[in-house]
């Protein structure tokens, strides 16, 4: 039995053999043991690298052109709007003045500072511009060289790779649309992850807009943000919330009825007062309060409660946190051996509505999240306790009904390390997406569903960043 299988082995192999030495023209000298056959193709190769290097070009120039451009330049643009009106209101008020000599030359001092904060816009709108014609040349050169190269690309394809390609990404598409189609009919109803379907938090990128506070270099502390639930015309504001006379509390909210005018540095703006300068019950304690409904939700001074101040009824109500809840500076978030004073509660708003992040004496320090109903009056609904502790946290925001915890990890850059989906309870300590940082503190954070947006208060400065899910 064996043997014939060898046999027929062998008989296959002499076979084989023959054949090959037949289809090879052009053997020379035959040894015994060794059989050299050359392969010639007439046809090209197809320039695979080439293809590859196409690709590349055309996604460094998508990568290139932002909304973050026309945004800059439409910022400047307004930037100087207003300050032309600035100026021509000076001016008139100059040719009214009698011509004292004093008056006179004051006003022709703040007109010429005037002049001169315009012509450092001009200069910066002249860069910007030009900036953007070089790039808009640029990229429409670099496109119309990656056309032809594509068409001569497609001559040499003898083996249909560039158009197997796209059928081969229409068929992808297709097929991605049908597994869509297939998922939202099989669990309509069974989010991915958290409360939202398009998926974990991916990247945090940005800083996107970065502009000067209130009380630059006295008073760090503050937030600011957008109403996710606004009243009907107030879609575009936005609201800041300084601390003023120290670090520990504030007494009115600031709102700007576009980024524009808050970039431009309005300064006739709305202020609503909450209570007087002297701290008060209803005063806000600490910096990470939120703007939800048309009411502000915050820590109220000296008290275990969150407080609610509608902005138009300018009435307050309140909910008591649990029993052995953190308060009046005990239960912060820290980064290295210092602690921001006055962080015990982290007020935050998400898809779902307002919750709050504090700590208790019998969880040891970890991390609470209790979701705020907005009733009359507020109350506390369903409470997740983590093991997350507070002081190894800088401070935290919640996206999608999933709460991310961020650390310290230099004067440059922060860390979002922890998540906890309140859906399933599962918490994370790996997230590990990083945030550019513009200077060492994070005094607030806080995520806005409206635009994806993570609004943050950093030493003065508002800072906002893009948040990325997928
Ligand atoms: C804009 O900048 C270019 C080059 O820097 C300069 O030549 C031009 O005069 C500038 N235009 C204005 C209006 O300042
Ligand atoms: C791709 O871009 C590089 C420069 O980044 C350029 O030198 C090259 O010619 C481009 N390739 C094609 C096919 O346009
Ligand atoms: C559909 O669901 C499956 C798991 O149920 C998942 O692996 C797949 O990525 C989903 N497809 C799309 C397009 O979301
Ligand atoms: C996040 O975005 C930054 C650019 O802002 C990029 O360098 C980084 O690779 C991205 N990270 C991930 C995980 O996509
Ligand atoms: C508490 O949360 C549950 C689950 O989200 C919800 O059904 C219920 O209406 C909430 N209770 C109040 C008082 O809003």
């Amino acid at each position: 039995m064996l043997i014939f299988i060898l046999c027929s082995t062998m008989k296959l192999l002499l076979l084989l053999v023959l054949l090959w030495t037949l289809s090879c023209s052009s053997l020379q000298a035959p040894s015994r043991d060794k059989c050299s056959c050359e392969l010639k193709n007439s046809e090209k190769v197809f320039p695979h690298d080439r293809l590859k290097a196409v690709d590349k070009n055309a996604s460094d120039c998508n990568s290139r052109v932002t909304p973050q451009k026309a945004e800059e330049l439409e910022v400047l643009l307004l930037g100087l709007d207003r300050r032309l009106v600035q100026l021509q209101e000076d001016v008139s008020v100059l040719e009214k003045e009698d011509d004292g000599d004093l008056y006179g030359v004051l006003s022709l001092n703040v007109i010429h500072n005037e002049m001169t904060e315009i012509r450092l816009l001009l200069d910066k709108l002249n860069t910007t511009t030009e900036e953007q014609h070089k790039q808009t040349a640029a990229t429409t050169h670099r496109l119309t060289q990656l056309k032809a190269e594509m068409e001569d690309l497609e001559q040499l394809d003898s083996m249909e790779v560039v158009k197997q390609r796209r059928t081969n990404h229409r068929l992808r598409t297709s097929l991605n649309r049908c597994l869509d189609k297939q998922n939202a009919t099989v669990a309509p109803t069974q989010p991915l992850y958290g409360t939202c379907s398009q998926g974990p938090l991916k990247n945090v990128t940005g800083p996107w807009i970065q502009t000067a506070g209130e009380y630059p270099g006295s008073y760090p502390y503050g937030s600011w943000g957008r109403d996710p639930k606004p009243e009907p015309g107030k879609e575009r504001w936005y609201w800041m919330v300084p601390m003023t006379s120290n670090n520990r509390h504030a007494n009115y909210v600031r709102l700007y009825h576009s980024l524009y005018k808050l970039i431009g540095g309005e300064t006739n703006i709305a202020n609503v007062l909450i209570s007087s300068s002297n701290p008060t019950t209803n005063t806000i304690q600490g910096p990470n309060v939120v703007l939800y409904g048309g009411s502000l939700y915050y820590n109220c001074y000296n008290q275990r409660q969150v407080c609610r101040f509608h902005l138009t009824t300018k009435t307050v109500t309140n909910v008591n946190l649990p029993q052995g809840t953190r308060y009046n500076s005990k239960g912060n978030f820290c980064h290295l051996d210092e602690c921001y004073p006055y962080t015990d509660l982290d007020l935050a708003t998400d898809e779902s509505g307002v919750w709050v992040v504090y700590t208790t004496t019998q969880d040891f320090g970890n991390l609470v999240l209790s979701k705020v109903e907005e009733g009359e009056p507020p109350k506390l609904n369903q409470t997740w306790h983590t093991s997350v502790f507070k002081q190894g946290v800088t401070n935290t925001f919640v996206a999608c009904g999933v709460l991310y915890a961020t650390r310290y990890v230099s004067k440059d850059v922060e860390e979002i390390f922890y998540s906890f989906d309140t859906t399933t309870g599962k918490e994370r300590f790996d997230v590990g997406i990083f945030v550019n940082k513009m200077s060492t503190n994070i005094q607030a954070l806080n995520y806005s569903p409206v635009d994806q947006m993570l609004y943050a208060y950093c030493d003065s400065n508002m800072v906002s960043y893009k948040v990325l899910f997928g």
